[in-house]
């Protein structure tokens, strides 16, 4: 009796795996996601909205991170694609060396998205979404013209640039934005970089990591700031910000004497905005990676399904090989003014108690 009774429980288990196995092959297929890596959070958002995004849509989806090894993150590329993905959703670490990988991707029709950073130099791929990234630069540039009052005509003041990644598309044009805004107040001695370093392979921080950025800043106290005062550090994100406060206040900024120069950022990432509260960070920039998951889930599916994909700009993105059709999302400038409306009451993206 016992043994009937495992036999019967074994039959409608496997019944039920197979009920499983049923529904996971009616879906629409899998998406493959490739993400550069968990060092910032916003990657780790941006993972979880696409996964969310597509899930609603239909889709299965295999969330890949490759901890910045740009050869790591093809391999894993090429797993999804042994696997049997029909489409590919990609924040590449390194956008010079997707060519290889995505000619096979082309030639098995797999749909690949380009987000948040543009492929360079090959035509096998489908589309780009992103947030505006030139408008970022500007927004950066304006946070530091804005609160030093250059254009009233206060300063000189001394200001040092701490940009992106040079292998990531987006730390050019980002530097593109924010130099449109700088670079007359630079020309003009209002804003002095005592350093000297000021074009984007010397400014540059590798993977944009924080670690590499506190060291550079803590160079450039000792070598240059042993006496004058540092006014402005435009930091092309929030980790490099992080890195930027950390040396500062390790040499006496942000004490009375001292005040901490105006310093900017990007991603609008927790530690940044509780830094912005407590005086540390002036600005950073909000961009609302749910909304880029949501866009990148859409468009994947009107190119799967046929329909017509929804692009906003044909002349941009330039990668090398071809001019992408992109869709650009609006960036937004936060500071101490405006946090608690722009991220709590408006988008919810925090709760109070998340930023307290
Ligand atoms: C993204 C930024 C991010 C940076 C570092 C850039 O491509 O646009 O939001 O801070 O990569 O991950």
């Amino acid at each position: 009796m016992h043994k009937i009774i495992k036999v019967a429980a074994a039959v409608l288990l496997g019944l039920a795996v197979s009920a499983c196995d049923k529904s996971a092959t009616s879906t629409k297929g899998t998406i493959g996601i490739a993400m550069p890596s968990k060092t910032e959070a916003r990657w780790v958002s941006d993972g979880s909205s696409i996964v969310d995004s597509l899930k609603k849509l239909g889709y299965d989806t295999d969330l890949q991170y490759a901890q910045y090894e740009a050869p790591t993150q093809l391999s894993q590329i090429e797993n999804m694609m042994v696997k049997g993905i029909k489409g590919l959703i990609v924040a590449p670490i390194d956008g010079t060396t997707m060519a290889d990988v995505l000619k096979q991707a082309k030639e098995k029709g797999i749909k690949v998205i380009s987000y948040d950073r543009l492929i360079r130099n090959t035509k096998d791929f489908d589309y780009y979404v992103t947030f505006d990234n030139y408008r970022t630069g500007v927004l950066q540039g304006q946070s530091i013209v804005d609160k030093l009052q250059l254009k009233q005509g206060k300063g000189p003041f001394n200001l040092e640039i701490f940009a992106g990644s040079t292998d990531d598309n987006n730390a050019h044009v980002v530097y593109a934005g924010v130099m449109s805004q700088l670079k007359p107040f630079i020309d003009s001695g209002k804003l002095v970089i005592r350093s000297g370093q000021q074009d984007l392979d010397k400014v540059a921080t590798p993977n944009w990591d924080g670690a590499q950025a506190q060291a550079r800043m803590d160079n450039l106290l000792s070598a240059f700031y042993g006496t004058a005062h540092l006014d402005a550090v435009l930091a092309m994100n929030d980790q490099i910000a992080n890195g930027v406060v950390s040396s500062l206040r390790g040499v006496g900024y942000g004490t009375g004497k001292q005040a901490m120069p105006i310093v900017t950022g990007q991603d609008a990432e927790i530690s940044s905005i509780k830094s912005i509260i407590r005086g540390d960070q002036t600005s950073t920039i909000f961009k609302d990676t749910r909304a880029l998951a949501e866009a990148a889930a859409q468009m994947m599916d009107a190119t799967l399904s046929g329909k017509t994909v929804v692009v906003n700009d044909s002349t941009s993105y330039d990668n090398g090989s071809m001019i992408v059709p992109t869709q650009l999302l609006t960036p937004q400038l936060v500071d101490g003014n405006n946090w608690q409306k722009v991220l709590v009451d408006d988008t919810k993206f925090y709760t109070p108690e998340q930023l307290r």
